[in-house]
């Protein structure tokens, strides 16, 4: 049995949405094929993702100077210790989906802070003498993401950064394998929007048979 946390970085839901539109139907079919596999949804537009400010960072500092959890203050061990639930979440599960529409050539930033909190060093990575190597050796991820222009290919390709971004953070925490799912085009080409969307969401039941 896997687990498999489905992490959405989107406000609205998916008759509005492209990207999520896609992404419940990977997971719809995913839950078909792996009923007995644990799914877990992070929106992380609803959950509570701390951004790294100067409470956490004085509560990080405190610990790394040797006082205990308890000696941090209500904030900081507020903050502290949600960062450190997700991060602990995060590890725990086998597979990740992320879902993210392309806002201004990267994902929207909640889902940066979330990234930030499992970016944990000893947790996700270590720092070796060769360098710093990733720790999640035996999990897989994938990335849906919608974009009204076309990226996967031509003059914009190199201004896509929110997929790249994940693709360096799941090599740094040495994920072996990450696929990237894409609708693309639609505000480029209106007319052609609907069929964009229908063969988005054929990939993605497709791609959930053998995920
Ligand atoms: C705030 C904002 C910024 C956007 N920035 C870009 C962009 O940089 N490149 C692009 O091709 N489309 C951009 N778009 C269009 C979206 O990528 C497109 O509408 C996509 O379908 C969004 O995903 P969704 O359908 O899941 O909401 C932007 C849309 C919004 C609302």
């Amino acid at each position: 049995m896997a687990k498999v946390l489905y992490i959405t970085a989107h406000p609205l839901n998916e008759t509005q949405s492209f990207s999520l539109a896609a992404g419940k139907a990977f997971i719809d079919t995913y839950k078909e094929v792996n009923p007995n596999d644990e799914v877990v949804h992070i929106d992380l537009y609803k959950e509570s993702i701390p951004q790294i400010d100067a409470d956490v960072l004085s509560g990080w500092g405190k610990l790394r100077s040797g006082q205990a959890f308890e000696e941090l203050s209500s904030e900081e061990q507020a903050k502290v210790g949600r960062l450190s639930e997700l991060c602990e979440q995060f590890i725990a599960a086998d597979k990740y989906v992320f879902v993210t529409p392309l806002w201004n050539f990267s994902f929207p930033p909640v889902m940066k802070a979330y990234l930030d909190s499992v970016a944990v060093a000893g947790k996700t990575f270590k720092y070796t003498e060769q360098g710093p190597v990733g720790l999640l050796t035996d999990k897989k991820a994938l990335h849906i993401q919608a974009r009204g222009g076309i990226y996967s290919e031509g003059p914009a390709t190199e201004l896509e950064m929110g997929h790249r971004y994940l693709d360096v953070m799941m090599k740094f925490f040495g994920v072996p394998s990450f696929e990237g799912l894409f609708v693309e085009g639609h505000n480029a080409m209106p007319d052609k929007a609907q069929e964009i969307k229908e063969n988005a969401i054929a990939r993605a039941k497709d791609l959930a048979q053998t995920f």
